[in-house]
C-alpha cells in the first residue's frame, strides 16, 4: 500500500515527481503529496484525495523548481485520509521531509517519547514519529544517512523510508525493511520508488534493494549500505516492460485494457518453458530437485485471486502428481500451527511479490524446513527473492487494483509447475506432458475467442444495471472460477455477490435465490461426463426457484444452452483448463457493470493493489 518515489536530476522535480505518482497511484489513492527543497526551506504540497486533486492544487500554486524531491500517494492506516496525515510529514524544525510505505508498529512508544522531549506532532499518522526522530539524529550527526540508519534500527515493523534534507537537498536518502523499494538509476538523474513503473519512461535500468539496506542518492552517485552502515552491492537489473505497457493505450480503464492483453500475458507465460530435451524449466531454481522428488505434501499459500488460482490449480497438480496439495489463506497460515516439514513444497502465488500476509507465510514455512517455489509477476520482488525457486508470470504491470491478467497468468504457470513436478517425478508420461503443453499453447487464441465476444457480455452487464445480488456457480474447477467472478464483482461494482461450489446450494445458500437473483453457472465441457451433467441439474434446481441462469457453457453444448436465460459460449478444452477461458466473460462483466454503475473500475473504493500490511 502507497506509492513513493524520489527524484534526484535536472529534470523539475515536480513535474517527474507527479507522472511518477500517477503510475504508482494504484497502490493507494486516498492522499497524495511531494516536498523540494529550495533556499534551505522545504516546499511541501498535499492533498485528501486522488492524485488529481493535488494536481489540480499545484496548477493553482506551482511549488518553486527543484531537481530533487519526494512525493507519496497514500492508503491510510493510522489516521483517516486528510491533508494533515498526508505524506510527506515533516519534522517539527523544519528542516527533514519524509514519505513512507508500511506500518511503524512501535510508534506509539516513539511518539510518547518524543513528546517528552518536547516535540509536538500535528497528524495521526505513525509516520510522523520516524519524520520526529530523524530530524532529532540529523540534529546529532549532520549526516543523513547515518541518522537514517540509526533511525531505521529503533523502527518496528515494515517500511520503506525516503528523505529529504534541507541542508543538503540534492540528495535523497531512503531505507526498506518488508517494503518494497527499487533504484531507477538514470544518465546525471537517479530515482527510487516503489515500483519501477514510476520510472521506466527515464530508464529502464534498476537495482533491488536488499532488505534492512539504506541507499544514498545524488545525480551521479548510488551508495547502498546496510542498517550498521557497511557497504552492500545492490543486484542491477533492466526492466523489459516498456513505458507503454503503463499506459491505458486507448482503453477506458487499465482493467479493461489488461483484460484485452490476456491472450499475450498467458502467451508470454508460456513462452520457451522448455530446453532442447524437452524438460520444462523455471526460472530460478535454488531447490536440489532430488528434494522435489521427495516431498509427499504441496500447500499453496496466496491471497485473494491468487489464492482462488491456488484452488484451480489444486485439482491440476493433484491429479498429475499424485501428491495431495492444501490451499491455505496467506493471511491465516502462520496463525493454525500448520503441519509443513522438509517434505513439504510450499507454493506461493503473488502478483505483486509484496503482499505481506504471503511473504510472512513464505518465512513461516521456511522456519520449518519447508521449499517455497514462488509464482510471481514482478521481477526481484521481495517475495521472489525470499523464496527458493521463482517462476515469473510474465503479465507485464498490471495496474488495475481487480487482478485480471494476473490471475490468469497465475493459473498458467501452476499448471506449468504442475507438469514440471510430473515430469521431474515421472508420474506422468512424457507424450500426456506434451499434450497438456499442447493444449496450453492454444489458450491465447481461445481467450481471443471469448474476447470477441466482449459486447454480448457487456449487453448482458447493461440488462442487470439495477440488480443488487449475484450468485455464481461451479464444480471442480469452475468453483475457484465462480469464487472469482464474485470477487471481481464484488471488488469493483460494489455488489453483492457470492461464488459457490454447485452442488453446495442446496446445503443453505439457495434459500437466497429468488427471481431477481441472477445467476452465473460455469458448466464443465461435455466431456467431463458425470461432472457436466451435475452442473446442469444444479442449473435446473435454480431455475426452479425462478432464478435467471447465465450459462458459460462449450460451444455447442445443448444441454447447457437449452436451459440458459443467456447463453455465454466458450471454445472446447479440457476441463483442468476451462478457468483460463470461463473467467475472460466474469471480467468483462464486472469491468462493464462497474463502468455503467460510475465507479472508479481501476480505483475502487477501501482498496489498493499491492497489500504491503498485515
Ligand atoms: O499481489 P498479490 O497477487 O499477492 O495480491 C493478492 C490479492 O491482494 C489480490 O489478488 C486481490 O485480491 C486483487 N485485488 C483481486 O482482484
Amino acid at each position: 500500500m502507497c506509492g513513493i518515489i524520489g527524484y534526484v536530476g535536472q529534470q523539475d522535480a515536480v513535474q517527474v515527481i507527479l507522472e511518477g505518482l500517477r503510475r504508482v497511484e494504484y497502490r493507494g489513492y486516498d492522499s497524495a503529496g511531494i516536498a523540494i527543497a529550495v533556499d534551505g526551506k522545504l516546499a511541501v504540497a498535499k492533498r485528501s484525495g486522488k492524485l488529481g486533486s493535488l494536481a489540480a492544487q499545484l496548477a493553482e500554486h506551482p511549488l518553486p523548481s527543484s531537481g530533487c524531491g519526494i512525493g507519496h500517494t497514500r492508503w491510510a492506516t493510522h489516521g483517516g485520509p486528510n491533508d494533515t496525515n498526508a505524506h510527506p510529514h515533516v519534522s517539527a524544525d523544519g528542516r527533514v521531509a519524509l514519505v513512507h510505505n508500511g506500518i511503524i508498529e512501535n510508534f506509539a512508544e516513539l511518539r510518547a517519547e518524543l513528546e517528552l522531549r518536547g516535540v509536538t506532532f500535528i497528524s495521526q499518522t505513525d509516520t510522523e514519529a520516524a519524520a520526529q526522530l530523524l530530524a532529532l539524529e540529523l540534529a546529532l550527526t549532520n549526516d543523513l544517512t547515518v541518522a537514517m540508519r540509526t533511525v531505521c534500527t529503533r523502527l518496528k515493523g515494515a517500511f520503506t523510508l525516503v528523505a529529504l534534507d534541507t541542508q543538503n537537498p540534492e540528495c535523497l536518502v531512503a531505507a526498506r525493511r518488508d517494503s518494497p523499494l527499487v533504484v531507477g538509476v538514470g544518465d546525471g538523474e537517479n530515482f527510487v520508488a516503489s515500483d519501477v513503473a514510476s520510472f521506466i519512461m527515464h530508464t529502464r535500468e534498476a537495482l533491488e534493494l536488499g532488505q534492512n539496506q539504506v541507499v544514498t542518492l545524488t545525480r551521479n552517485s548510488v551508495q547502498v549500505s546496510d542498517f550498521d552502515g557497511e557497504p552492500a552491492e545492490p543486484q542491477h537489473f533492466h526492466v523489459d516492460w516498456s513505458p507503454a505497457a503503463a499506459e491505458k493505450a486507448g482503453f477506458d480503464w487499465f482493467m479493461r485494457k489488461e483484460i484485452f492483453e490476456q491472450p499475450r500475458a498467458v502467451f508470454d507465460t508460456l513462452l520457451g518453458r522448455s530446453d532442447a530435451a524437452g524438460r520444462l524449466l523455471l526460472d530460478e531454481i535454488r531447490i536440489d530437485t532430488n528434494e522435489l522428488r521427495l516431498i509427499d505434501k504441496i500447500v499453496v499459500v496466496a491471497c485473494g485471486s491468487a489464492y482462488y488460482a491456488g484452488l484451480v490449480a489444486k485439482y491440476a497438480i493433484e491429479h498429475w502428481i499424485r501428491v495431495p496439495v492444501e490451499v491455505e489463506l496467506a493471511s491465516e497460515f502462520r496463525y493454525r500451527d500448520p503441519i509443513v516439514n522438509s517434505r513439504t513444497l510450499c507454493v506461493t502465488i503473488s502478483q505483486s511479490g509484496e503482499t505481506m500476509d504471503t511473504l510472512q507465510a513464505i518465512r513461516h514455512a521456511r522456519v520449518q524446513g519447508a521449499k517455497v517455489i514462488a509464482i510471481c509477476n514482478t521481477v526481484g520482488a521481495t517475495i521472489a527473492r525470499e523464496s527458493d525457486a521463482v517462476l515469473y508470470t510474465r503479465a507485464g504491470p498490471e495496474i488495475a487494483v481487480a487482478s485480471t491478467k494476473g490471475f490468469l497468468t497465475q493459473v498458467s504457470a501452476a499448471y506449468l509447475l504442475g507438469l514440471y513436478l510430473a515430469q521431474l517425478r515421472g508420474t506422468m508420461f512424457a507424450d500426456e506432458v506434451e499434450r497438456y503443453l499442447t493444449e496450453l499453447s492454444e489458450v491465447p487464441d481461445k481467450i481471443q475467442q471469448v474476447l470477441d465476444q466482449a459486447e454480448r457480455v457487456y449487453a448482458l452487464a447493461a440488462d442487470v444495471v439495477d440488480t443488487q445480488d449475484f450468485i455464481f456457480l461451479g464444480r471442480h474447477v469452475g468453483s475457484a472460477v465462480a469464487l472469482e467472478g464474485a470477487l471481481k464483482l464484488k471488488e469493483i461494482a460494489y455488489l453483492h455477490a457470492e461464488g459457490f461450489a454447485a452442488g453446495e446450494l442446496k446445503h443453505g445458500p439457495i434459500a437466497i435465490i429468488d427471481e431477481t437473483t441472477p445467476v452465473f453457472v460455469v458448466v464443465p465441457p461435455p466431456g467431463a461426463g458425470q461432472l457436466h451433467d451435475k452442473v446442469i441439474s444444479n442449473i435446473q434446481e435454480v431455475r426452479a426457484r425462478g432464478a435467471r441462469v447465465v450459462v458459460l457453457a462449450e460451444r455447442g453444448d445443448v444441454a447447457a444452452g437449452s436451459c440458459a436465460d443467456y447463453l455465454l459460449e466458450l471454445p472446447p478444452t479440457s476441463v483442468l483448463l476451462q478457468p483460463l477461458t470461463a473467467s475472460v466473460p466474469l471480467q468483462l462483466f464486472a469491468c462493464e457493470l462497474a463502468t455503467l454503475l460510475g465507479n472508479d473500475v481501476d480505483q475502487p473504493r477501501n482498496l489498493a493493489k499491492s497489500v504491503t500490511v498485515e
